[in-house]
């Protein structure tokens, strides 16, 4: 049974390695939004430890949630729906942000929503934006690559997905590759920023005509790149090349031109198959790639479709797209009961 007007709702995103919370009014939209990034504990793994993430989430939950009511101007009582990221994601992560959701739900008889993750991201755009269905979205994150039609709010088709690695997860190993900070992708971009967008060293893309994707072939195709210039030990696991930004440089924007290839390659088929869209959104962390994102705006530009992108703090991992998609599903009555868990 739908809910009636207005509903607020507060969305919990616990998947990975962020804890964040927010509050969306349907009436008045966002009013909220908080959030705490571990990323100064994984910095020197080179990825996400989950043990040390789902410990940090259970630590932060509580003020981040307290933050989000209070910059919201509200109390708790004014919530009326709890909206959580219930999948997928760390599974230690993902329990504590679902625990406290359902304490919270419980013992304030609030609605309870389970929202997956992904979900979010599709309709991250629309937070900002009007956009018109249907429209094509392609996300990018560490965790994800898809490219979904969206039909409607809460109606969508997955229409391709990796095989294998994410696009962010490729940006990650190869900046690990060569001795560089998690997460690579902002790192990359800085790098390959100095020295001009050019195609150095021609990494491989596939060509494959379907609209799934693939990462795990490019970083192999890198990393033999690097062995076979002797910037890069297999036996000792090395990168030879520490000292030579010029190079890191290169291999860099490289990599940034051949990802927006790809991205451009999987559109582009996305288009022919499906004319009719009206929009195309680019959405997920990669998504504050300012380069790849300006190659998109031109590729739509040059097909005459909007192109929309959301602002880079609902690119990343965020509670406002989780508090958004919570929203239009409380409208729709969509609930879940305690049972909520994270193989849903
Ligand atoms: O959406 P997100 O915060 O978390 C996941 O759901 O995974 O995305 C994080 C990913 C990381 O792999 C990171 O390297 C990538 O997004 N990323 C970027 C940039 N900023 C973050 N990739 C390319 N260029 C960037 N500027
Ligand atoms: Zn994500």
């Amino acid at each position: 049974m739908a809910m009636k007007l207005p509903i607020v709702t507060l969305g919990i995103e616990t998947s990975c390695d962020e804890t964040a919370a927010a509050i969306y009014h349907s009436e008045r939209g966002l009013i909220s939004s908080t959030l705490y990034s571990q990323i100064d504990l994984h910095k020197n793994f080179g990825g996400v430890v989950p043990e040390l993430a789902s410990r940090s989430q259970l630590e932060k939950i509580s003020p981040i949630v307290y933050e989000a009511i209070q910059r919201a101007q509200i109390t708790l009582d004014d919530i009326d729906v709890v909206a959580v990221t219930n999948k997928p994601g760390l599974p230690g992560s993902l329990l504590v942000g679902i625990c406290f959701a359902k304490a919270l739900a419980w013992s304030k008889n609030k609605k309870l929503i389970g929202i997956n993750h992904l979900e979010g991201h599709a309709f991250s755009a629309c937070i900002e934006y009007d956009i018109p269905f249907p429209y094509l979205c392609l996300t990018a994150s560490g965790g994800h690559t898809s490219l979904y039609l969206i039909k409607n709010f809460g109606d969508y088709q997955v229409l391709g997905e990796t095989q294998d690695d994410a696009a962010g997860e490729a940006f990650d190993k190869i900046a690990k590759l060569m001795n560089l900070p998690y997460p690579g992708g902002p790192v990359i971009e800085r790098l390959a920023r100095e020295v001009d967008f050019k195609d150095f060293y021609y990494y491989p893309r596939s060509r494959h005509k379907t609209l799934d994707f693939s990462f795990s072939g490019l970083k192999t195709a890198v990393l033999y790149d690097l062995v076979k210039k002797n910037a890069y030990s297999l036996s000792t696991k090395t990168f030879l090349q520490g000292e030579n930004e010029q190079f890191k440089k290169e291999v860099a924007s490289s990599l940034l031109v051949c990802i927006a290839d790809i991205f451009e390659q999987k559109l582009g088929l996305a288009l022919q198959a499906y004319p009719y869209v009206k929009a195309i959104t680019f959405v997920g962390g990669v998504a504050c790639n300012k380069y790849i994102v300006e190659r998109l705006r031109v590729f739509s530009v040059a097909h005459a479709i909007p192109f929309f992108h959301p602002s880079r703090d609902y690119c990343t991992d965020n509670a406002a797209m989780i508090a958004f998609v919570g929203n239009y599903k409380a409208q729709q009555g969509l609930f879940a009961d305690f049972t909520l868990d994270i193989n849903e």
